[in-house]
């Protein structure tokens, strides 16, 4: 990650930074959150979710519609622009709400439900950029749409650590909470505003806002003057009714099977307003104790239900779903993850060295032969000396070089060479990748 202060240049000298809160990703901090989005995706195609890609622009009222404008990612974060032709659009700030826009637009009704689907790539948040938090930021997320059984929410958080353990977060802390469903959530709404206007004295000027604009989020509220009137404060899970609280127990048995450990935590709203029943975050066991010194841990992921949010977004009926989001760069930066390779990348154990203008001519055909034979090779195209070429193999510690010459672009053939003991064997060209594939590795 650059620590330069992004967004500004002093004199016109130095070269233009990225904006503030976005970063380039190169070498082998691009190829580790490949490598993380590729495994994500082997986890979420084993169980039957397939690759969905929108739109980084939507139109805004995806946003505004699906979430309320009192949701601070929509109210105070988002990214939004005119176009030429007056249609107003947004820097996609989540991707839930996109994908239920394209369930809805793509006719995925029709299809067999639920559908499941997975996606990764950049979401834009206009927030204070710190370590963790970024305006620019990567989400791996799962969604299983179509379905209101309580197995899909216990599935999304099972496949959730998985996915987190594959990148060696081990014992993350996993937090849920029920919201209920439209009625019985209206009783605790009712409950939660009058318990808070009692103490409305004693919580700040943003408690005092949200009472107003949206009740629920006063228990997101981090000021530690609020801290026991939260504390004390009616839980939503005393206020389900019997099939939303039939839906949470059911939840928790699965999640006991799939072996998840959970704890309840009454107070967890999650700052998104679109969701009903379950919701759950989760902390990397590491920053959850960081963050219990310092009280600023951030989650890796979360989720939740959000049965609604498909009539919000104009569906003539409700479709239940159930979904969750990675924060990749979080994960990343977490002191327990363990970087997994892309399958792209395989160490080359072979160098081809060329030798001469016909041999540089003649290395595209070979390079050829060897990709499609699937034989991974490093070479210098740009060097000439035979003597700088082994130099560069040595250094890489390859076990053997392919050397092709003057006299070998005339023959047809290659020489490969054992590093180990500089013998050499001259081979044809078309009985290439047969030889190198019954080297000695
Ligand atoms: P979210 O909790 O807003 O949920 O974001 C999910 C994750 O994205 C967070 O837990 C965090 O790891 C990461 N994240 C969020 N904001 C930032 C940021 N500014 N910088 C770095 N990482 C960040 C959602 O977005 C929902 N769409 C999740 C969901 C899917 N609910 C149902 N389906």
């Amino acid at each position: 990650m650059t620590s330069h202060s992004q967004g500004k240049r002093s004199s016109r000298k130095e070269p233009l930074l990225p904006p503030k809160g976005t970063r380039d990703l190169v070498g082998n901090e691009y190829l580790n959150y490949q490598g993380f989005a590729e495994k994500a995706a082997e986890i979420a195609l084993y169980y039957g979710f397939k690759p969905v890609e929108t739109p980084i622009l939507e139109h805004e009222e995806v946003f505004t519609s699906g979430l309320s404008s009192a949701t601070d990612i929509v109210g105070k974060e988002m990214y939004t622009l005119r176009t030429k032709g007056s249609d107003r659009l947004a820097l996609r700030p989540e991707g839930t709400a996109p994908l239920v826009r394209a369930y809805l637009s793509e006719g995925m009704q029709a299809l067999p439900q639920p559908v499941m689907a997975y996606y990764y790539g950049p979401y834009f948040r206009h927030d204070n950029p710190q370590r963790g938090r970024y305006r620019e930021f990567r989400q791996f997320g799962l969604e299983v749409m179509g379905s209101p059984k309580s197995i899909y929410d216990a599935l999304i958080v099972r496949l959730c650590v998985t996915i987190l353990g594959e990148a060696g977060i081990k014992n993350p802390c996993v937090e849920v909470n029920s919201l209920g469903c439209k009625e019985c959530r209206e009783g605790y709404r009712r409950e939660l505003s009058s318990y808070y206007r009692k103490h409305a004295k004693e919580v700040c000027a943003e408690c005092r806002e949200r009472l107003k604009s949206n009740p629920l989020r006063v228990l997101d509220c981090k000021n530690p003057k609020c801290a026991p009137i939260k504390e004390s404060a009616p839980e939503s899970i005393a206020y389900l009714c019997t099939e939303c609280k039939k839906h949470f127990k059911e939840f928790m048995e699965y999640l006991d099977e799939m072996d998840v450990t959970y704890r309840i935590n009454g107070s967890l709203v999650r700052g998104l307003d679109y969701y009903s029943r379950t919701v759950f975050e989760i902390i990397s066991g590491d920053s959850a104790e960081e963050g219990a010194e310092s009280g600023s841990a951030l989650a890796l992921g979360g989720g939740g239900r959000y049965d609604y949010l498909a009539r919000a977004l104009g569906s003539k009926k409700d479709v239940p779903a159930m979904g969750a989001s990675l924060g990749v760069d979080r994960i990343l930066l977490s002191p327990s993850y363990t970087p997994l390779h892309p399958r792209i990348i395989k160490k080359p154990e072979i160098f081809f060295i060329q030798l001469g203008f016909d041999a540089k001519l003649r290395s595209f055909q070979v390079t050829e032969i060897l990709r499609k034979a699937r034989i991974p090779i490093a070479h210098s195209l740009g060097k000439d000396s035979l003597g700088t070429q082994l130099g560069i193999a040595e250094k890489m510690d390859v076990p053997y070089c392919i050397i092709l010459g003057q006299k070998e672009v005339i023959d047809g053939t290659v020489i490969v060479r054992t590093m180990a003991n500089r013998s050499q064997d001259t081979v044809k060209l078309e009985k290439l990748p047969e030889y190198l594939k019954h080297l000695k590795r």
